[in-house]
């Protein structure tokens, strides 16, 4: 699973995240969780965590676009992110993101196209879901985005593990 962690000139370096994509969903996200946490170890660096959190998920998971809005005094900035280039701002309660921040709570975007307001970075994008990040007052500091090029991609399956992520970040580096 981690077979691809080597010692190069004497310092730990991952090289890639291994996921088999014949294995179910649900067996995806418990080796990929584990590797995302042996990848990220102690570092606290918010935009390093970030920035290699997003590579990974969006490494496994195989979507199109996978990134973080960060929270600011008037709603979501674009934050480390996979994928084609996004909007940069996104008001508090608009689209799909802001009404997670404002909603506090997951959501799943199964056709883009009948949710009121989805703001379409890409017209490739069919369907998405949304997991808020909260610190350790209960506020949300962040958003994770997941994007696919598929109607209906997303799951129970899914928030539960990118919840149990959320969490982990959370406590790792906000
Ligand atoms: N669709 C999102 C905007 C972000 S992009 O998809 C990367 C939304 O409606 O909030």
């Amino acid at each position: 699973m981690c077979d691809s962690w080597g010692v190069i000139f004497g310092r730990t370096m991952a090289e890639s995240i291994l996921i088999d994509q014949a294995l179910s969903k649900a067996e995806k996200y418990e080796l990929l969780l584990v590797q995302i946490r042996a990848l990220i170890g102690t570092d606290t660096n918010q935009v390093s965590v970030l920035a290699n959190c997003s590579a990974a998920l969006h490494q496994g998971l195989g979507h199109f676009w996978t990134g973080f809005y960060l929270t600011q005094e008037t709603g979501l900035s674009l934050g480390p992110f996979q994928g084609p280039v996004a909007c940069m701002r996104i008001e508090n309660g608009r689209g799909v993101c802001g009404t997670s921040l404002a909603e506090k709570r997951t959501i799943i975007v199964p056709d883009v196209a009948l949710f009121p307001g989805h703001i379409a970075c890409s017209a490739e994008s069919k369907s998405e879901i949304v997991v808020p990040v909260f610190n350790r007052e209960k506020d949300v500091v962040a958003v994770l985005d997941i994007d696919s090029k598929f109607e209906a991609s997303f799951d129970e399956v899914d928030q539960r593990y990118l919840e149990q992520f959320c969490s982990w970040l959370g406590e790792q580096i906000f």
